[in-house]
């Protein structure tokens, strides 16, 4: 089989990235644009803005992702777009130009879910670096700043599927991260911050419980019991959590000290940040990121026993989280579970790992109609 080369497109949030990946087993170029700054000073990311900032990104980051790979757009063999989950107008940026080329080019167009691609990441670097050796069932743990989702996955020739088996009833374990760094005026995003901030902070100062899901809330609702035991995640709880803390402990005036103090600082660095928080702060900090953890890893194994897997991914933004990826290790590894993550460039939202996930798809033919279009609810299956 000759070598193919996929252009992947992904712009479904706050990032335009392009690159190209030969036969999904090698990373010939990786372009990412972070919209990190615009989104910076509201705290989170604004879709307008996101949907401006990609169509002002999207041509150069493609044009780059070619160079470096030293393609051409004539010269590949098959582009990839994420098609959802996402923002609508976000996604809309990549479709359309997506679609565009390949009417031009006349080359097929594979529509790649977001949630794959995260999946894929983690193919994608095992292939690169030789290890071909995967056993099935694999469960993944995709958790990011939209999502944290459960999937046993599996492949059938070529084709790869996908169950849920759990997800967050509220908001993504990301977003709470990314909350609570707003909330206590540490900037944006969140993840990247408290990760740094935390290893200066008492884990154990302040205890937030695990969250408690009833499992049975369907069948009360009069609807059928799920075939498969479930293993959903909840974090809405831990942010309130942090707020009456916030209250009780009456940390507003040190909050807002902070605010002022980083804005000064064009883009504040993680020193800035350090200098900016007193002792109780960065314990809240450790001790919230200790809670959310031991929370993902708890299900997340849990799960792994119940559906007697042999193999675990944890991937998305929130896995390039350092205490996650050594408590997932220690954990799993007293299980006796093989557990992979992609490397931190290739967690946190890339095209790399839509042009991995879209190399299946290319072997089957699987290309998308001319007329597909942004699914900002797209489920994966
Ligand atoms: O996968 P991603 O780039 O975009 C989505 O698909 O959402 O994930 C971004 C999320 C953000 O919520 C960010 O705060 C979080 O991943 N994140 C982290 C870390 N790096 C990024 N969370 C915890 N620790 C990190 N080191
Ligand atoms: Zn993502």
């Amino acid at each position: 089989m000759a070598d193919a080369y996929i252009l992947g497109i992904e712009s479904s949030c706050d990032e335009t990235t392009a690159a190209v990946v030969r036969s999904g087993e090698e990373i010939v170029s990786n372009v990412v644009f972070s919209q990190f700054a615009t989104h910076q000073p509201y705290g989170g990311v604004v879709p307008e803005l996101a949907s401006r900032e990609h169509l002002r990104a999207i041509v150069p980051v493609v044009r780059k992702a070619l160079t470096d790979a030293g393609q051409t757009y004539q010269s590949i063999d098959a582009l990839a777009v994420t098609q959802g989950p996402g923002l609508a107008g976000a996604l809309l940026v990549g479709i359309s130009y997506a679609k565009a080329l390949a009417f031009a080019l006349d080359k097929p167009l594979i529509a790649v879910n977001h949630l794959e691609g995260h999946i894929h990441a983690v193919l994608l670097e095992e292939r690169q670096k030789g290890n071909r050796e995967l056993n099935f069932p694999v469960l993944a743990l995709v958790v990011s700043g939209g999502h944290t989702h459960l999937y046993l996955a599996e492949q059938t020739s070529q084709v790869w599927s996908y169950r849920n088996i759990g997800h967050t009833r509220d908001d993504a374990a990301g977003e709470a991260f990314d909350k609570v760094a707003k909330l206590l005026g540490l900037g944006y995003p969140g993840g990247p911050i408290i990760d740094k901030l935390s290893v200066h902070g008492n884990p154990l100062a302040v205890n937030f419980p695990p969250s408690q899901i009833k499992h049975r809330d369907r069948k009360a609702a009069g609807q059928p019991e799920p075939e498969l035991p479930r293993f959903d995640f909840s974090y809405s709880g831990i942010k309130t959590a942090v707020l009456r803390y916030v209250e009780a402990q009456n940390l507003h005036d040190s909050i807002a000290k902070r605010r002022a103090a980083l804005s000064d600082v064009e883009q504040p660095k993680t020193d800035d940040v350090l200098a900016s928080c007193d002792s109780q702060t960065l314990d809240l900090v450790a001790s919230f990121q200790r809670a959310m953890v031991e929370d993902l890893i708890g299900k997340t194994l849990a799960a792994a026993r119940a559906y007697d897997v042999a193999t675990l991914f944890v991937t998305g933004g929130v896995a390039a989280n350092n205490q996650l990826r050594r408590r997932f290790e220690e954990e799993a590894g007293m299980q006796g579970l093989p557990v992979y993550f992609p490397s931190r460039p290739l967690s946190t939202d890339n095209a790399a790992m839509i042009a991995a996930a879209a190399y299946p798809k290319f072997l089957a033919q699987d290309f998308a109609a001319m007329d597909f279009s942004a699914e900002a609810g797209m489920v994966l299956k």
